[in-house]
């Protein structure tokens, strides 16, 4: 194939991609203007461009439409693996910092990642997540405030992370119980919140799908360093999904999607030993921002 490509190139064309993308341009060009059709023009163009550099054979094509079509496979209410595709390639990541920008005081927005279930129960303060209450126990407790140090009580607190072993809930819905480390609490009227649960490990995102053997194949790594997500929201404040990530974790320098930044980074404080199991303590606050005016009105954001 490499033949046909023997003309003059790049300076006789300086401003053409492709002569099929020129062509797509003068469609749409044609039908008018819409931000679907900017959407579809950068995405062709981008396409194009990135066949034009690389000159894909007409079987590295078809794996790349084998992978796309295995990622379809593996996605299903339980396992997301095009947002897990998304997350490590840093796209989920980019979207988020772009769309969920905090001014500086406020905790980071993060994605959610794959495992987030929006159908938890609601407990007491103080109430324990780990329901097989396997691991080694850690007792968490917060404040959600405002900009300005204020607190928000009424505030619901969803917390959602992997267990001892690194694994979530509807990874293995077999071997842990239905909502096991996944709890939603409502602050205080000083806006604090406490829960118990157990130290969460660290984990490899799943290896077994499509975009998991991709890593493999690139030669990255697939790791998280250990982390319970939030998610919270208040009247007349922007939700907040983020993480708090354990700074002790050797692949705190690593996260396969981008998750980490300092603020988010806390101590899972080893307790002095009293008798049996170690126990740990994390305390954190979490600091919410107004709702920005006509935003969420307009926007369709989630
Ligand atoms: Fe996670």
């Amino acid at each position: 194939m490499d033949g046909q490509h023997d003309g003059p190139q790049g300076d006789e064309f300086p401003k053409m991609i492709s002569t099929q993308a020129e062509e797509f341009s003068r469609r749409l060009a044609a039908i008018g203007q819409s931000r679907l059709a900017a959407a579809a023009q950068a995405a062709v163009d981008g396409l194009h461009a990135l066949i034009v550099e690389l000159r894909p054979s007409g079987e590295e094509f078809r794996q790349a439409i084998d992978f796309l079509t295995e990622v379809g496979h593996y996605a299903d209410a339980r396992r997301q693996e095009w947002v897990l595709f998304a997350d490590v390639l840093g796209v989920s990541s980019l979207i988020e910092d772009q769309n969920s920008p905090r001014p500086v005081g406020a905790t980071p927005n993060t994605l959610a990642g794959p495992f987030y279930r929006a159908d938890v129960p609601e407990m007491p303060l103080g109430g324990n997540i780990s329901r097989d209450h396997k691991g080694e126990p850690l007792e968490v407790a917060g404040q959600i405030v405002a900009l300005d140090g204020e607190a928000i009580g009424d505030a619901t607190v969803e917390i959602w992370q992997a267990n001892a072993e690194g694994l979530y809930e509807n990874q293995e819905p077999d071997r842990q119980p239905e909502f096991n480390l996944r709890g939603r609490f409502r602050t205080d009227p000083q806006g604090r919140f406490r829960f118990m649960t157990v130290k969460p490990k660290g984990y490899t995102l799943p290896s077994d799908g499509p975009v998991g053997q991709l890593l493999s194949a690139l030669g990255l790594g697939l790791e998280r360093p250990a982390h319970i997500h939030f998610r919270v929201s208040a009247e007349g404040f922007e939700t907040l999904t983020t993480h708090i990530f354990d700074r002790s974790d050797p692949a705190i320098g690593r996260d396969a999607i981008f998750g980490v930044k300092p603020e988010l980074m806390a101590e899972f404080r080893a307790l002095p030993p009293n008798g049996g199991k170690r126990k740990h303590a994390l305390d954190l606050n979490l600091v919410l921002c107004p709702q920005r005016r006509g935003e969420t009105e307009t926007s369709g954001r989630r």
